[in-house]
């Protein structure tokens, strides 16, 4: 798999999304089109950024009963997107059912790729422990989480960029990892706290980084953007 930088696409309306991307015109960015450009702009919007060339990554983290992921994978596969996700705690057999929707969506194609929320990077040692009521270190429930996904057929899980070493140790070198939390020592942390730069993500075995503010409130995005892949893509 190649190494790729994706932008999070964290507009508030698809006008706000085509604007941003106009500023590209000679490459075609990996995107990231999250829950809140989803809801606003429904799959109308994922249609416009495929017909303009761009490889979308849908995160929209699904987590329901086997039977309604299968069935809304299946119409999200056929909205042609390159990746989608679940939480993994949906558990091993709701992921199997993740991945029979994609597949039962495109019969002839190549179904999307599909990873796996292991714990949310919002998500403490403390609440894990306490409001969650699961036991032990958060780095053995991910990499427990991890190769609950691989058993179940995914692709790879999304993890802070320090857990990717972690990830890949439990789930092979094959095994993708989706990094958000990437920053630049000289520009704002905003809320990310588990951060690291491009270079060490890759360094570190991240396959995929997704970078949102650092590009898209940079004062000259294009070049945040060429900075990421120079020092990440192959
Ligand atoms: O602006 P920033 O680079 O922090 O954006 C990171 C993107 O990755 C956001 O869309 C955020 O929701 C997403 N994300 C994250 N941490 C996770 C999962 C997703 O930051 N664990």
């Amino acid at each position: 798999m190649k190494r790729d930088v994706i932008i999070a696409c964290d507009f508030a309306t698809p006008e706000a999304t085509l604007e941003f991307l106009d500023k590209f015109t000679d490459e075609k960015p990996f995107l990231k089109i999250g829950m809140e450009l989803f809801y606003a702009g429904g799959p109308e919007i994922v249609r416009e950024l495929r017909r303009r060339g761009h490889k979308i990554f849908l995160d929209l983290k699904l987590h329901d009963i086997p039977n309604t992921v299968r069935k809304a994978m299946k119409v999200l596969s056929r909205l042609d997107v390159d990746m989608v996700n679940v939480h993994a705690s949906g558990t091993i057999e709701m992921m199997r059912a993740a991945a029979e929707g994609l597949r039962e969506g495109r019969p002839e194609g190549e179904r999307p790729l599909i990873i796996a929320v292991t714990q949310l990077t919002s998500t403490s040692q403390q609440a894990l422990n306490e409001q969650l009521m699961i036991p032990g270190e958060i780095n053995d429930v991910i990499a427990r989480y991890a190769m609950n996904a691989k058993e179940a057929g995914l692709d790879g899980v999304v993890c802070s960029p320090l857990e990717a070493g972690l990830v890949k140790q439990a789930c092979g070198e094959e095994f993708l990892t989706v990094t958000p939390g990437i920053r630049y020592p000289d520009a704002a942390k905003d809320d990310q706290s588990r951060i690291t730069t491009p270079a060490r993500a890759r360094e570190i075995g991240s396959d995929f980084i997704v970078v949102g503010r650092p590009i898209t409130a940079a004062p000259d995005p294009v070049a945040a953007y060429r900075r990421c892949m120079a020092d990440f893509a192959d």
